[in-house]
């Protein structure tokens, strides 16, 4: 992809923000809510990634999932190199405001510790519905300024953008880029993924972005003999069935339109790894038992 492809002016334009932290004790939630008696994918996908803020039920139900899909781990990993890599891209080409939906449990490094690499005046709001990351997140998310926690919902667009921490700290007459990276796979067709994208699209201006990741149950390209790709599909949604949210995976056919405004920018919709990989190409073995797809699209 070409610089103009995502070019957005120029970081100097933004102002300056002081201080903004918004940590769980202003969402009205407390850690004594905290339920830890159903696995939550935040803390399982924690312990995909080797973290430790998980119980003993997220562990459980993790080694469920990676006894049927073993590769788990990889394409977690996977999907987070992705995000490094989508987030470089669109720093690269001026984006300086990022909503991060589905943030999940902090990750070092995180979306802000990515864009700030390069362009440090970035500012980002992180959005989970998760109770869980919203008490990490004070101390690791928001204790810098120019980011802000929301405990939100991405099924009630609305009232995410209407959030007074989005409003602080975000600049709706500017390019913003918005990130669902590996959570539209927690929302039911009856939910309306594509129906909330479209409503964060026209709160948006042009120039806007959307970098997203799903996970599939599809195969890459046939499976060898052993193992099929339906008894890790059905295995891991079951898992996921005990948990605080279902698995709904979707094939690339059904991904691919939830971009709906947002034009997809080169290589479109590929299994992270293929996603302008900074290094080795992965082969096809590695692709068939990376479950993310990816992509980022543009409005305007
Ligand atoms: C698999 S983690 C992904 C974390 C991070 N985005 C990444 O890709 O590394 C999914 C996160 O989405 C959150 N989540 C699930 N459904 C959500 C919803 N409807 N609104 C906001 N967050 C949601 C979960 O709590 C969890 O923290």
């Amino acid at each position: 992809m070409s610089a103009q492809d995502m070019s957005q002016g120029t970081p100097d334009e933004v102002p300056e923000i002081g201080p903004y932290v918004q940590g769980p004790e202003h969402s009205g939630f407390s850690a004594a809510e905290i339920d830890t008696s159903r696995p939550h994918p935040a803390r399982m996908y924690d312990y995909y990634l080797g973290g430790w803020d998980n119980y003993e039920v997220d562990r459980v139900a993790a080694e469920r999932v990676i006894e049927v899909h073993p590769q788990v781990r990889l394409s977690a990993r996977a999907n987070r190199a992705f995000l490094r890599r989508a987030v470089r891209a669109l720093t690269a080409d001026g984006i300086r405001q990022i909503i991060d939906i589905g943030t999940g449990i902090p990750t070092s490094p995180n979306t802000h510790e990515v864009a700030r690499e390069t362009a440090p005046g970035t500012r980002v709001v992180y959005v989970d519905n998760d109770p869980i990351v919203a008490t990490h997140a004070g101390a690791r998310l928001t204790n810098t300024e120019g980011t802000g926690f929301v405990l939100g919902d991405a099924r009630d667009p609305k009232a995410l953008l209407d959030h007074p921490t989005v409003r602080e700290l975000i600049d709706f007459d500017r390019p913003v880029a918005v990130l669902l990276v590996a959570v539209l796979h927690f929302v039911r067709d009856d939910e309306d993924p594509a129906g909330l994208i479209a409503a964060l699209a026209e709160a948006l201006p042009a120039g806007s972005h959307l970098v997203l990741t799903h996970a599939t149950g599809e195969p890459y390209e046939a499976y060898e003999a052993g193992r099929t790709d339906e008894r890790a599909r059905d295995g891991v949604v079951n898992v996921y069935k005990s948990a605080t949210a279902s698995l709904n995976l979707r094939s690339k056919a059904e991904i691919e339109p939830l971009f709906g405004p947002f034009a997809l920018l080169e290589p479109g919709v590929v299994r992270v790894p293929l996603w302008r990989p900074d290094g080795r190409v992965p082969g096809a073995e590695e692709l068939n038992n990376t479950i993310f797809y990816g992509g980022v699209g543009r409005t305007g």
